[in-house]
């Protein structure tokens, strides 16, 4: 297991939280996630007037990834505008899943709690047939 950066992931994720597209629901969120290769990953929440239609700051952070060279997420900060811990949303505990596995750590507000934890008995690629 690779040494884990919270505290630059903290703050990778409280820098790109600034930069949310959040003009509904007010919440500006910024996820950060380290990668197996010590790359670090980032993304906003971008909302939309069509509500059902925005995007969640997980789903920067999985663009991110692919767009730098793709790898597998070892560790994942979530936070608000002003730097509190908030849980993925179900959708994204799925995203996470795909790149992440049982394994990648998620940041809680109690500490650091495996994927699994979250997302018990996920479906994954797994299970998709060939
Ligand atoms: N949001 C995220 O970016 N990630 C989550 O895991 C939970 C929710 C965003 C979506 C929306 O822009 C705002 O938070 C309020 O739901």
């Amino acid at each position: 297991m690779p040494e884990i950066r919270w505290e630059e992931l903290r703050v990778a994720a409280l820098d790109v939280a600034q930069r949310a597209y959040a003009p509904y629901s007010k919440l500006h969120v910024g996820a950060a996630a380290q990668v197996d290769d010590g790359r670090i990953v980032t993304g906003c929440n971008v909302e939309n007037a069509s509500f059902g239609l925005t995007l969640c700051a997980e789903c920067g952070v999985v663009a991110d990834l692919q767009r730098t060279g793709g790898g597998r997420l070892v560790a994942t900060v979530v936070v608000d505008g002003d730097g509190n811990p908030l849980a993925p949303c179900g959708r994204c505990r799925q995203l996470l899943y795909e790149f992440g596995g049982n394994d990648v750590l998620i940041a809680t507000a109690d500490g650091p709690v495996p994927l699994a934890a979250l997302l018990p008995g996920a479906f994954g690629p797994e299970h998709v047939p060939e």
